[in-house]
């Protein structure tokens, strides 16, 4: 008799674990649907901020870093034919010249332009940005300029230049801008800052270390001043980006996975506010499939699973660009 309560008590035991553990299952993938299901809201349904409200069409002036190529240049044009007034920064003065002409002429705004190299770091170039900047009514910031290692590269073998470059162009470049525009922001009560980010900085990516240290500092640092600067009227987004065909990425065809700047840019610009696929605070990752990519990252498998992912692919990466440096070597040793 003993032995039959006894049993009965140990299976009671067991059918409360099972229906705690179903519960506790049943609610961790009831939140993973809903995530998905507001990704699918954030990316297709939901309206951005409207880039009225940062001065569009009433004289209000972007300013965007490596604005001359790539995702850069497709903001300036997305933001001119939207009626901002555009301040262009990068390199190439003759590059700068022209396309601050053509968007004068195509959009009927102004625009003004400085060429710097970021990677200097001077404090004079910084100097002479203020100055331009200070009687401009600036509402929007474009945090764009970035530069990578040449190739994927063991942190000890990489040059000290590329290095610093990445820093002072990724981290400093970011910050030292901020703090330009951010006071007259703060004094309107009125501002958007965008910073292009990366998924390597939210995967850490073994062989680009610096960059992707550099895009996960850029992820952290939005998110903080993006808390400071939310009471103050001003919205900081951290736009978390995969792969998108440009000089940088040296990708020169478009895929699902792989937009054009175009699309991408107008994918950021009309959902302005919203997270898309990224569940971080003060970050975006509007374009559906890059979004659907941050979800799996954030909800599927562990962050070692996803790291050793990226080890691979870069390890693969890294052996195809050294043979086509050999052949090369071995190509002009031939002429
Ligand atoms: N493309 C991607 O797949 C991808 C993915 C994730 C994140 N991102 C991020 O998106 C941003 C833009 O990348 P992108 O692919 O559009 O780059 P891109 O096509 O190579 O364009 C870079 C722009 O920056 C300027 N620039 C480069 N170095 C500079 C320097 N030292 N000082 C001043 N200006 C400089 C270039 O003009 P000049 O040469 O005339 O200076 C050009 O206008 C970067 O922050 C990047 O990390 C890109």
């Amino acid at each position: 008799m003993d032995n039959i309560h006894q049993f009965v008590q140990k299976s009671d035991v067991n059918a409360a674990a099972l229906a705690i553990f179903g519960i506790i299952g049943a609610t961790v993938v009831a939140f993973k649907v809903l995530s998905f299901l507001k990704l699918l809201f954030d990316v297709f349904l939901r309206p951005g901020i409207n880039l009225k409200k940062y001065g569009a069409g009433r004289g209000g002036w972007a300013v965007i870093t490596g604005a001359t190529d790539g995702i850069g240049k497709e903001f300036a044009f997305q933001l001119a034919s939207k009626k901002m007034n555009i301040v262009l920064v990068s390199r190439t003065e003759s590059k700068l010249a022209a396309i601050g002409a053509e968007l004068e002429q195509k959009y009927n705004i102004e625009t003004k332009h400085y060429a710097m190299d970021f990677a200097k770091g001077a404090d004079s170039d910084y100097q002479a940005l203020q100055q331009l900047l200070s009687p401009l009514e600036v509402t929007v910031l474009i945090n764009n300029v970035g530069t990578n290692h040449e190739m994927p590269t063991p942190f000890e073998q990489e040059t000290d230049t590329i290095i610093k470059s990445i820093v002072e162009i990724n981290i400093n470049a970011a910050m030292r801008m901020t703090k330009i525009v951010v006071p007259q922001m703060v004094s309107r009560k009125n501002g958007l800052i965008i910073n292009l980010g990366s998924f390597a900085g939210l995967v850490p990516t073994p062989f680009l270390s610096v960059y992707s240290g550099s895009k996960a500092f850029l992820s952290s640092w939005s998110q903080a001043i993006g808390a400071e600067l939310a009471p103050k009227g001003i919205h900081v987004q951290n736009v978390n980006t995969y792969f998108v065909v440009s000089a940088m990425s040296k990708i020169r065809r478009a895929s699902m996975l792989i937009p054009m700047p175009k699309p991408y840019v107008q994918s950021v610009l009309a959902k302005i506010g919203t997270s898309g696929g990224a569940s971080t605070p003060y970050t975006m990752t509007p374009y559906y499939s890059h979004a659907i990519a941050n979800w799996a990252i954030d909800h599927l498998f562990s962050r070692g699973f996803w790291v050793q992912q990226n080890y691979n692919i870069q390890t693969d990466i890294r052996k195809r660009a050294l043979r086509k440096k050999e052949r090369e070597a071995a190509n002009s040793k031939k002429l």
